[in-house]
């Protein structure tokens, strides 16, 4: 796929272009969509680009819902958009702590897939983009979506200036630079140290869920978001922000989406450590990031197996959005041999392998291990602990009641 380039911008922006796109649906992808296209009066360099955004479109319907196969792209502006579903919940929670009449400003909007959502949520948009191509594909997209009155854009470098009367600010910056990525707030696009230079105390930051905790600075506070179990984004929230999102010094807290599930406790709790109980539970990895592991455990009346293994033991089968809850069939000392005996006796189709702390290749494992058709699903558990590496066979737990 080609950059976008300010010609091709200027073409769908223009009525020619505007026609083609509303008729884009209909094309099949490759040659013969090229040759359509041409037929119907496309140059070869609008044709591409017509193509273009057929395929990004295709992508976007996964990621944006509907809405995104009316939109326009680059590559990379959508890639970096975040899930829909990850927008609505992030700026739903802002339009409730803000209310309705706030506006904010938006540093860093690229082709809009937030800025839409905040429109969405029913806030009003000041949106800056640095990039001219993406500030023009950011117009286009407000204008299809319909969100002109809600949503304002300015091309420009957001930062080094204040902007009055914003209630609050939001960004989600860049995290590549030169082609390799960051997950350094301070080597970001814009860098937090510049957004916070804006001078709003209300701040939101969308950021890597692998960054690093002890580079947020202390007036932020840091949380993290999964998705189905998938850490979609870390946030870092200030002023009164901080207590709708974030975690308060000290603490951790986790959103767990679809949901909306919030986990939010301490993360200097004393270890709790045991041998295996009736139950495992592999928590949700947003818990995991957010060092809340022994608060779940605390929550669930759960061990850990060894100090340094994010795996959860009880007594009791629980339903928690927090953790996947298994029924333990067997433990001991981790040895193939042991494992596959177990395997072979409890008859398993299949056997997901959760490690932790310990080399080799899960998938590897699993593909070796004696399964036959028909057998229930099994999941182990393989933890280095102090006394050395330690298997445990499960089942998926029956739901309580
Ligand atoms: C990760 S993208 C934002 C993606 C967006 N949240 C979405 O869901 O589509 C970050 C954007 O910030 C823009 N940017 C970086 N520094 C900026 C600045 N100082 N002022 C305005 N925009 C900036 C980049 O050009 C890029 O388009």
């Amino acid at each position: 796929m080609r950059p976008l380039s300010a010609d091709a911008l200027a073409f769908f922006t223009s009525d020619r272009g505007r026609n083609a796109l509303s008729s884009l649906a209909d094309l099949s992808s490759g040659l013969a969509g090229i040759e359509a296209l041409r037929a119907r009066g496309c140059s070869a360099d609008e044709a591409a680009w017509l193509l273009d955004q057929a395929n990004l479109r295709q992508r976007a319907l996964k990621k944006l819902g509907p809405e995104g196969a009316g939109l326009l792209f680059t590559q990379e502006a959508l890639e970096q958009a975040s899930h829909r579903a990850v927008s609505e919940w992030r700026f739903g929670r802002l339009r409730d702590a803000l209310g309705p009449a706030a506006r904010v400003l938006e540093v860093g909007a690229a082709t809009g897939g937030d800025t839409l959502a905040l429109a969405r949520a029913g806030l009003s948009v000041l949106a800056v983009e640095l990039d001219p191509i993406r500030a023009g594909l950011l117009r286009w997209n407000v204008e299809a979506a319909g969100f002109t009155e809600r949503v304002e854009v300015v091309e420009g470098d957001a930062t080094g200036r204040s902007w009055p009367d914003m209630s609050a600010i939001y960004a989600d910056p860049a995290r590549r630079q030169e082609g390799r990525r960051t997950l350094s707030l301070e080597e970001g696009s814009p860098r937090l140290s510049a957004l916070r230079g804006i001078g709003c105390a209300e701040l939101l930051v969308k950021a890597a869920p692998g960054l690093d905790p002890d580079e947020v600075p202390p007036a932020l506070g840091l949380a993290f978001v999964s998705l189905r179990r998938e850490v979609k984004e870390a946030l870092l929230a200030g002023g009164s922000l901080r207590e709708h999102f974030a975690a308060a010094p000290g603490e951790g807290r986790a959103w767990i989406l679809p949901g909306g599930h919030e986990l939010r406790g301490p993360i200097d709790l004393p270890a709790r450590t045991g041998p295996p109980g009736a139950y495992m539970f592999d928590p949700d990895p947003a818990v995991t990031r957010a060092s809340l592991i022994r608060a779940l455990g605390q929550e669930l009346n759960a061990w850990q197996l060894d100090p340094r293994i994010a795996f959860l033991s009880g007594d009791t089968a629980q339903e928690t959005p927090f953790a996947r809850c298994y029924e333990v069939l067997e433990s001991g000392p981790h040895r193939r041999k042991t494992l596959a005996a177990w395997v072979r006796k409890h008859e398993g189709s299949r056997v997901d392998v959760k490690q932790r702390g310990l080399r080799g290749d899960p998938n590897e494992l699993a593909r070796k291990l004696p399964t036959r058709k028909g057998g229930p699903p099994l999941t182990v558990f393989l933890a280095q602990t102090d006394q050395g590496p330690l298997a445990v066979l499960c089942k998926d737990a029956a739901p309580a009641g």
